[in-house]
């Protein structure tokens, strides 16, 4: 069984190469690699550091390992190729870029994949899970940044494979990201053992915001002694965005800023889409805002309560017993 891992992480390693290989000095690879160089921005450097790769349609993996002998066994535990009929009939990432998805190790255990087709539905694809591949587990990038983490870097977390990317660009030493699923409390016992702070960098759209306000509370049950910061981002953008349409500097600038504490980026967030001057939307502030203060300490709990005071005029005293009601409705 030992030998069967091993040989699947070696299928693994030849299929990142193989891939890689394809991209950077073959005819097949041509458009990718115009893809990644002019609409994505990405350097050849920056590219073999990742391991990026591309598939062409020709199942050129599934040859690779026939021609090589490897155990069918082995081909199928390894996820990436699809089966029909009970056969092994074409590679599973056919047509899309891929990003090697490698453990903390830097062992590559699967593959992400990225269609070219502007209209595919399913913009990424991810390996199957697997004993090797658990998105729940794996953290993007996290065999190049543990280090920094260890030594005092705040880890980063990112939504996308290409927004960290863009954040090493950017000097940032310890970003990761989740593979299009939530943080897991698996993930943040794992950032938690490297180092008490992380920040939170998720997109600047409203599933960013969705996102952020689940992993506060998930982060804080996980590991109370986290400091958490985020990083909000405007317009919509995304890291990644942020670099392509503003440049390298104003992405730099963004994720240097001083970070939000999470009760102040959740307060911010509460006041979106709302007009403060309307006195039906002030309330629904005010409901939103009471379950954030909630979870405060007892210092912001002061400060923000004087602060709503003084930037909407409601007395201190108003404001107190309000809250007040709604912590002796919602004990904690
Ligand atoms: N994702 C996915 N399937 C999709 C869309 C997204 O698995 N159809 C995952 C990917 O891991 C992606 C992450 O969710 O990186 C964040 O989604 P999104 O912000 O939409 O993707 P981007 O990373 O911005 O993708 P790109 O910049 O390549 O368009
Ligand atoms: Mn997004
Ligand atoms: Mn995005
Ligand atoms: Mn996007
Ligand atoms: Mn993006």
């Amino acid at each position: 069984k030992q030998e069967k891992f091993q040989k699947i992480y070696e299928l693994y390693d030849a299929a990142q190469k193989l891939y890689t290989h394809i991209l950077l000095n073959t005819t097949a690879g041509e458009q990718a690699l115009a893809y990644l160089k002019d609409d994505r921005q990405l350097d050849e450097e920056t590219i073999r550091q990742y391991s990026l790769g591309f598939v062409p349609s020709n199942n050129v993996l599934l040859s690779y390992a026939r021609e090589h002998n490897i155990d069918e066994a082995v081909m199928t535990a390894a996820e990436l190729f699809i089966e029909r009929d009970g056969e092994l009939t074409r590679d599973r990432f056919n047509n899309r870029v891929v990003w090697p998805i490698k453990n903390d190790r830097g062992q590559v255990l699967g593959f992400s994949g990225r269609s070219l087709d502007p209209d595919n539905p399913a913009k990424y694809m991810n390996s199957p899970e697997s004993p090797f591949f658990n998105k729940g587990k794996l953290l993007y990038n996290l065999d190049q940044s543990k280090g920094n983490i260890r030594s005092g870097q705040a880890a980063m977390i990112f939504e996308g494979f290409m927004d960290v990317i863009s954040a090493a660009m950017a000097g940032v030493g310890g970003a990761v990201a989740t593979m299009g699923t939530a943080l897991t409390e698996e993930h943040v016992r794992t950032l938690a053992k490297l180092n008490d702070k992380i920040t939170l960098v998720y997109d600047g759209d409203a599933a960013g915001q969705k996102a952020a306000k689940r992993s506060i509370p998930l982060i804080r049950s996980v590991a109370p002694e986290v400091e958490i910061g985020v990083i909000a981002l405007a317009d919509n953008r995304d890291p990644d965005e942020v670099r392509r349409e503003l440049g390298l500097p104003a992405l730099k600038q963004a994720l240097s800023q001083a970070t939000q504490t999470p009760t102040e980026y959740l307060i911010n967030a509460a006041k979106q889409g709302k007009n403060l001057q309307n006195q039906a939307q002030y309330l629904d502030f005010l409901k939103e805002v009471w379950p954030i203060l909630a979870a405060a300490s007892a210092v912001e709990l002061d400060y923000f309560l004087k602060k709503i005071s003084e930037d909407y005029g409601s007395s201190l005293d108003s404001l107190q017993s309000e809250f007040e009601d709604y912590r002796q409705k919602h004990p904690q």
